[in-house]
């Protein structure tokens, strides 16, 4: 497991371009003490959309990236043995309740179910950890908040996150932003001028209208930005395209060919 403390508070905000409502949402649910997940597929910007927030809102982060072998005890904490002797050490989810931090759980439907279970008390009215190892209940302080998020496209492969929790959370839907907006990120992530990047969000949108059999995932904004920042670097377009949003996706020879065409199509050199 791997858990992250962000930047202090006096760096630069992490740059991010809002594509609805979701800073209006997500400051409403801060608010309110509610938790939150975010849906959307890879490289949409939910990281980037959450480190944001966090430091907008003046809150510390702490992200776990979930896994399949993550279990409550990883969350929560443990007792360790140094030099002979036990010590507690709470996990990332505990440092997050006494702290009152965000506690940003990405990817949280490939965590365990048993890991879920020691979300229910802290996500519903009463914000309550239950630390049973050490026979205690911690409450949450106002600045503590609970965000999850998943990429729908993998519930039919993971397991579903459950009802229970589902309801007890609200929800953004995060998608890949539209034309001008996407252009505006690659420009801003990568420093390749405007026309370049278009070029590129155009050979995207057509990827991403493939027929879905063909391909698992399209290419996301993320895939965008390493193409365009490999440009930064003098690649050719193409060569760029190639290295960061082709190969990537896929290693079915008779797609990359395809993937391929499309992208000198698109793409001038
Ligand atoms: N709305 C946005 N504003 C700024 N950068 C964005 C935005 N959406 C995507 N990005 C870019 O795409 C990259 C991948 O986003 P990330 O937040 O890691 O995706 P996710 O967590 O959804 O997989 C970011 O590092 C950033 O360069
Ligand atoms: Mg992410």
């Amino acid at each position: 497991m791997h858990a992250m403390a962000n930047a202090p508070a006096d760096a630069k905000p992490p740059y991010y371009l809002p594509t609805a409502n979701e800073v209006e949402v997500f400051s409403a649910a801060y608010k309110q003490k509610l938790p939150l997940m975010l849906k959307g597929p890879t490289g949409c910007g939910k990281t980037r959309f959450v480190e944001h927030m966090a430091h907008a809102l003046g809150v510390p982060l702490i992200t776990i990236a979930c896994h399949e072998d993550i279990t409550a005890a990883d969350l929560v904490g443990r007792y360790l043995l140094t030099g002979g002797e036990t010590v507690w050490v709470d996990g990332p989810l505990t440092r997050a309740v006494r702290q009152g931090a965000i506690c940003y759980l990405d990817e949280i439907v490939e965590a365990r179910a048993d890991t879920t279970v020691v979300l229910h008390p802290l996500a519903d009215h009463r914000r309550e950890l239950n630390i049973e190892r050490l026979g205690e209940s911690l409450h949450a302080p106002d600045n503590f908040m609970l965000v999850v998020s998943y990429n729908p496209g993998y519930q039919s492969v993971l397991k579903d996150l459950k009802q229970s929790t589902r309801q007890r959370m609200v929800a953004i839907e995060m998608g890949y932003p539209l034309s001008d907006k996407e252009i505006e990120i690659v420009v801003q992530e990568s420093g390749i001028d405007k026309a370049r990047a278009a070029d590129l969000v155009k050979l995207a949108n057509a990827i991403r209208k493939l027929d879905a059999s063909s391909l698992p995932e399209v290419s996301s904004t993320r895939t965008l930005v390493s193409t365009a920042r490999l440009m930064k670097e003098g690649l050719t377009p193409r060569a760029a395209a190639t290295a960061a949003m082709l190969l990537p996706l896929t290693d079915d020879s008779e797609i990359t060919r395809g993937l391929g065409e499309i992208i000198a199509t698109y793409l001038q050199n």
